[in-house]
């Protein structure tokens, strides 16, 4: 399969990345640039750009980078033709119908009308629950306190005791079996056709652009099982999704609300906290930790308030600082979830649990407490000893004090009997328990070198990228073979030949590099070399000086180690010599 270039730039030249990648990294202006953070990296505060003029990104903190194309592939983990695919959908450009393998087409085919098979089938149930035979769903919901809004707008309905009448329904709208076998919907056996939902008040399940993906069902009772979900299917993938979570997405609250149930996210919406998700029963995710990171950096847990519940918050709250959001455990005592807390308690005594939820740490700590005996001397010592250990887990001094301070609160001990037990095993074992790799002085003055010479090169790329005026005041000195680093020397040849049309263009030459996945980050790197701000004129001149001649230099050395014959090198030893008088500057 081959796509002609200029068609893979057309497509990347429609799709402009700040759009792109907006849906999906929330950017902030800053400059020319826009600013974000990484959704490739953990990070607390922002070093993910994207730059509108070169139509690329660059994380300055993780090195990744590339243009739209490679963007979404490493996002959405598309390969090159899914990714491409996706670009020309979203700016209306056909494809030629030969590129698409007869595989892809299938998958992709399939996946569309799984997603339109589930709006219908949603279409279905909240028209049943609307109708006569739904009267007991509807009066259900009723009864556990909902009003007609929230049952619309979470799209609640209603499956019929009838065995198979989503399934007539479903193949009325002309789904085949085979269809409706990949949706989980139904099962299709030798003992005949079935709905998997029967008479159950139904939960459709959305992806964060509104997609119906899946289902909960629930017994309008005490049968079982009291919840019956949708099974993993080619659009629905437990752990990547949160239910609530294309509601709570559009939150103006700063931070968000983790439960547990459907009904806990229906009522805690109802009562004005339109921040909350749910991991559905489910344990917690890195891949939702991740998903959620796209959205806030502050969650609290609301998980129920048994043993389960608490063990739940301990397994979320590693992953949730994992990818750097801050963790707050709610205390919902004397009720067990928040549906129940609010129905009895409303929605103002819930703001203010909000306001006492402790910090995850501390709710460790407090969790950590109740397997000792506090009043037996020795259990205290080895208690206070694990969270000595616990503490000195914060390799930031600041944070790590901060903490020694609130834990001797909450536990009420000496802060500074803690704080020396705390240090006493800090420095036997050490804060940071970082492997330092050891290297000799003389290597690292031979890498210094070499990587002088390389940023050099680099520098002088990001320079005639950033300022192509440039490039007339030096290519009587330098050509795009003086680019002796192999990557670099690939990326000058693209570069100069823009240059020389007069239209530079970064993200086209990306093009070039992708599926040869690590070039094309060190490409973007190239382009997004920060050169030094600040300097006055005269310092500005000398900088580029330096760096013209540094790389020239480099690469005369080079060519003096290859020569042939003593009339290349007398060649070189002659341009080695002229590049002390030559005459380079900005202006
Ligand atoms: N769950 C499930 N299957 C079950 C039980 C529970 O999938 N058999 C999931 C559901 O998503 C449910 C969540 O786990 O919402 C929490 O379960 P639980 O606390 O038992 O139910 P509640 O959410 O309190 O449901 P309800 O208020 O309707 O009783
Ligand atoms: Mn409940």
């Amino acid at each position: 399969m081959f796509y002609p270039d200029e068609l893979v730039e057309e497509i990347r030249d429609r799709n402009d990345i700040i759009d792109v990648i907006s849906s999906y990294v929330r950017l902030q202006k800053k400059g020319s640039s826009y600013f974000g953070l990484c959704p490739f990296h953990n990070e607390k505060s922002p070093s993910f750009s994207v730059s509108a003029d070169k139509q690329m990104y660059y994380c300055f903190g993780c090195g990744a980078g590339g243009n739209v194309i490679t963007f979404l592939m490493e996002y959405e983990n598309y390969n090159f033709k899914e990714a491409l695919e996706f670009l020309a959908e979203r700016a209306g450009i056909e494809l030629p119908q030969q590129s698409l393998s007869e595989e892809a087409k299938a998958s992709w085919d399939l996946k569309t009308r799984l997603l339109e098979m589930h709006k219908e089938a949603a279409k279905y149930y909240y028209h049943q629950l609307k109708s006569e035979h739904g009267k007991k769903g509807y009066e259900y919901l009723m009864n556990r306190g909902l009003t007609k809004e929230i049952i619309l707008s979470f799209g609640l309905g209603y499956s019929t005791s009838y065995p198979n009448d989503l399934y007539q329904y479903l193949k009325s709208k002309g789904y085949n079996d085979s269809e409706l076998k990949e949706s989980g919907l139904v099962t299709i056996s030798e003992k005949g056709v079935y709905d998997k939902f029967w008479n159950r008040v139904m939960f459709p399940i959305m992806d964060t652009n509104n997609r119906v993906i899946g289902f909960g069902g629930r017994v309008m009772g005490d049968g079982t099982p009291k919840y019956l979900n949708s099974p993993e299917t080619k659009i629905f993938d437990k752990s990547r999704n949160l239910y609530g979570l294309n509601i709570a997405r559009k939150s103006k609250r700063g931070y968000f609300l983790i439960c547990e149930g459907y009904m806990d996210v229906i009522s805690l919406h109802q009562a004005g906290f339109t921040n909350a998700v749910a991991s559905l029963g489910t344990a917690f995710t890195m891949q939702q930790s991740m998903l959620l990171k796209r959205y806030t950096d502050q969650v609290i847990l609301t998980y129920d308030s048994d043993d389960a519940g608490k063990r739940a918050a301990l397994r979320a709250i590693p992953m949730l600082k994992e990818v750097g959001i801050g963790v707050k455990v709610l205390n919902m005592k004397p009720y067990k979830d928040p549906d129940e807390f609010i129905k009895h308690l409303g929605a103002d005594q819930f703001e203010q649990r909000v306001e006492q939820a402790i910090n995850g740490f501390l709710f460790e700590i407090e969790v950590l407490k109740e397997q000792f005996e506090m009043n037996d001397p020795e259990q205290k010592t080895r208690f206070f000893s694990q969270v000595a250990e616990k503490l000195v887990g914060f390799s930031d001094e600041l944070e790590r004090n901060n903490y020694i301070e609130a834990v001797s609160n909450q536990l009420g001990i000496s802060i500074d009997a803690l704080r020396k037990k705390v240090n006493e095993l800090g420095n036997r074992i050490g804060y940071v328990p970082k492997s330092e790799t050891k290297i000799t002085n003389a290597e690292r003055k031979k890498m210094e070198k070499a990587d002088g010479n390389k940023e050099a090169q680099r520098i002088l790329l990001t320079w005639l990228s950033d300022e192509p005026s440039v490039y007339h005041k030096i290519k009587h000195i330098i050509s795009e073979k003086d680019f002796v680093e192999p990557l670099y020397g690939r990326v000058a040849q693209l570069l100069f030949k823009q240059l020389e049309a007069n239209e530079v263009n970064p993200a086209k030459i990306i093009n070039r590099f992708i599926g040869e996945e690590e070039d094309a980050k060190l490409v973007a790197e190239v382009f997004n070399t920060k050169l030094k701000s600040g300097l006055s004129e005269e310092e500005k001149n000398r900088a580029f000086r330096e760096t013209v001649l540094r790389v020239k230099k480099h690469s005369l050395d080079e060519a003096s180690k290859k020569v042939q014959d003593i009339g290349e090198l007398q060649a070189i030893i002659k341009q080695q010599a002229e590049l002390k008088n030559i005459s380079i500057s900005l202006s």
